[in-house]
């Protein structure tokens, strides 16, 4: 099983404490840090963007892990930063080309991700798994945070796992989005995914952040 990594979402952080936030995050080993980009047409809302992305680039450590909710993704990943040890997620739903988001990403040598929407069938992602190093498993539907968990998401982690398993890709990665919580992070744990977009739903909600991530730690490091 893939060692648990915990990717806090930044539209979920409060903008006036950014700068202790992401110092929280690199003294506590935080793995990635997670940035939705929303164009107002994939999802009906506007979200992080290139100057963002450069900023934290430029005075953060942590990798990046770029969420594209937008469409003609394969146009619009032109004018982001990332590069080695990145990765960038291209929505299934809304790429006109999929492999060409896909390859580009990889060109830049990031990794490349699909992301799956709850209504998508995780089968969706099969012919994709020899351009994939990972598989964004949404939880909710994407473009707003402090949503509930879709019905019958703990099972599609499962399936996808036992899916990717059988497909000779053990080391393909699941990232699980939308209102990772205290109660559900090991139960998705449990299902088989290892990367953990964390929002309002626990780290970045009420209470003390290194007391947060020390408590999620535990919860993904018993699971
Ligand atoms: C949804 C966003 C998430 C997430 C935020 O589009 O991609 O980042 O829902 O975290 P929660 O769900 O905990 O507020
Ligand atoms: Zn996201």
């Amino acid at each position: 099983m893939l060692a648990p990594a915990i990717s806090p979402s930044l539209m979920c952080a409060d903008i006036f404490k950014l700068r202790e936030i992401i110092d929280a995050f690199e003294a506590n080993g935080i793995e990635y840090l997670h940035i939705d980009v929303m164009d107002g047409q994939f999802v009906p809302n506007f979200c992080l963007g290139t100057d963002y992305c450069r900023r934290l680039k430029a005075g953060a450590s942590i990798p990046l892990d770029i969420h594209l909710m937008v469409t003609e993704p394969e146009e619009k990943l032109k004018a982001f930063p990332f590069g080695p040890g990145d990765f960038v997620s291209v929505h299934f739903e809304s790429a006109s080309d999929v492999t060409g988001a896909l390859n580009a990403v990889r060109e830049r040598g990031a990794g490349a991700f699909l992301a799956i929407n709850p209504n998508t069938p995780v089968e969706a992602v099969k012919p994709f798994l020899p351009l994939l190093e990972g598989v964004l498993l949404m939880t909710v539907y994407p473009g707003f945070a402090g949503q509930k968990m879709t019905d019958g998401s703990l099972e599609r982690i499962t399936a996808l796992r036992k899916l990717l398993d059988e497909a000779g890709r053990p080391d393909c990665r699941i990232e699980v989005d939308g209102n990772v919580n205290y109660e559900k992070a090991p139960l998705m744990r449990k299902a088989g995914a290892d990367i953990f977009v964390v929002g309002t739903s626990s780290v970045l909600g009420p209470g003390d952040i290194d007391e947060n991530i020390r408590r999620m730690r535990g919860l993904l490091a018993q699971s």
